[in-house]
């Protein structure tokens, strides 16, 4: 396939012309007959109840499975992205007041996890290019009230590591990595979740590691397992052996609800059998996709440091408004037209969120409020530039190419540059009808 294509300057389909074609994803996840016939089993043989490494052995296999691919780590399979991520704050005894630095622009359970803690998210600013954390205005966040910084692998792009690791170090900081979108991206030669304190990962239906619903933490320290599984597990776990004797006196019951159902278990096994070829499917296609757009103006991806390997959860992408002379949103609505369905991910920063505003609070009661009340936080009207720039411009679109389909991206790419073409026919229809409705998640 040649590195460029011509765009089509023929008329928009948003303006009344024909549009290229829609963009249909393929079906994903896809599990084998193998995991599908393992799952029939365990449903078959009544195994669904999820004690412990000991009395389920897929558990066990499970997270020997996660423990390889993190470098030998502690692992405990979850019921979710959210209770691994709250899990790995328990296990660092994080609670209760103490501050967490992290990102205002990620998907909301990034953050809940911190505030089911009763801990206190403290948010910095992201980098434009990206949306992932900005390492250099950490440090002027932190207080003595610090005990982390949170640092979420967004859209499959691994963040900064070795400078946060650096950061986290340098001020006897904890560093937890939030890598539900980037299972298997790598930054300087180390995969995410290798780096951190500990790490939390999803592997709901949706994700780079699809299961139903499930997740996982991952940790080098051996209590914060062990503390970690308190909060959530089943008691059961402590028959597993191991578990520090000093824990055992406060290894009980009174637990949230954070197991792994044993048949997705087996699902992370099977999932992870095919996570590295699917992931380098997927960065030969984005890799295509960058070299189709190479001529583009106004709709460009991230350029990643060398020795970057992100795992494209979504493709995220920024568009240059001032450039093009027209919204975000109506480039969205050509773009949708011609069938390629993008969106803003993050539709607003989460510090603008009405559930964290305790002032004046008129909404359904929620446990976090009080915490940020006695903390005495005002998170209303942040300043946060680079984020709020990212709310206007960003457009993100699934990526779920992790089977040959070189004439998909093919058409991705035409009918960017088809739009691009056209910039001039929709100023003038954006002058005349004004910009398109938000194209944000919903
Ligand atoms: C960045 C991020 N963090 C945390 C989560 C929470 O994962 P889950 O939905 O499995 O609880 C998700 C996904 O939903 C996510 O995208």
């Amino acid at each position: 396939m040649s590195s460029t294509i011509a765009p089509a300057a023929s008329k928009l389909a948003l303006l009344g012309g024909t549009a290229v074609g829609k963009i249909t994803y393929p079906k994903f996840p896809v599990f084998t007959d193998r995991a599908i016939e393992r799952t029939a089993e365990m449903l078959r043989a009544g195994k669904t109840f999820a004690v412990g490494r000991k009395h389920v052995p897929e558990i066990g296999e499970a997270e020997e499975v996660i423990s390889k691919y993190h470098g030998g780590r502690h692992v405990m399979a979850t019921s979710s992205g959210h209770s691994a991520l709250q899990s790995a704050l328990a296990g660092l005894e994080i609670c209760c007041g103490d501050e967490v630095i992290t990102t205002p622009y990620t998907w909301g359970a990034s953050i809940s996890c911190i505030l089911h803690q009763n801990a206190i998210p403290v948010f910095v600013d992201v980098k434009r290019d990206t949306g992932l954390i900005d390492p250099e205005l950490i440090e002027a966040a932190i207080t003595p009230r610090t005990k982390a910084i949170l640092a979420v692998h967004l859209f499959g792009q691994p963040a900064n590591l070795q400078r946060l690791r650096a950061i986290a170090d340098k001020n006897k900081l904890m560093l937890i990595e939030d890598g539900s979108q980037a299972h298997g991206a790598e930054v300087g030669g180390v995969r995410v979740g290798t780096v951190g304190d500990a790490a939390g990962f999803s592997c709901m239906g949706g994700k780079l590691l699809a299961t139903t619903e499930s997740g996982y933490m991952v940790t080098p320290h051996q209590d914060a397992y062990w503390k970690g599984a308190m909060i959530g597990q089943h008691m059961g776990r402590a028959t597993d052996g191991g578990m520090p004797a000093e824990l055992k006196a406060y290894s009980d019951s009174l637990v949230y609800t954070y197991r792994v159902e044993p048949f997705n278990a087996v699902l992370l096994v099977e999932q992870f059998a095919k996570l590295d070829a699917e992931l380098e499917s997927r960065r030969r296609h984005a890799d295509l996709l960058r070299s189709l757009l190479s001529e583009g103006k106004y709709l460009k991806l991230p350029n990643y440091a060398p020795g970057t390997k992100p795992s494209y959860h979504l493709l995220s992408f920024t568009f240059d408004s001032e450039a093009a002379g027209i919204s975000r949103d109506t480039f969205a609505a050509a773009l949708k037209a011609e069938g390629l369905n993008m969106i803003g991910y993050v539709p607003s920063v989460i510090s603008d969120w009405p559930r964290l505003h305790w002032q004046g609070y008129k909404g359904p009661r929620v446990s976090w409020l009080s915490s940020l009340e006695a903390a005495g936080v005002d998170y209303r009207n942040l300043s946060l530039p680079n984020a709020r720039w990212r709310v206007d411009h960003a457009l993100e679109t699934g990526f779920d190419m992790v089977a040959p389909n070189e004439p998909m991206i093919a058409r991705m790419a035409e009918i960017i540059l088809k739009v691009e073409a056209n910039i001039e026919e929709l100023r003038e229809h954006e002058r005349l009808n004004g910009p398109a409705a938000p194209a944000v998640r919903g």
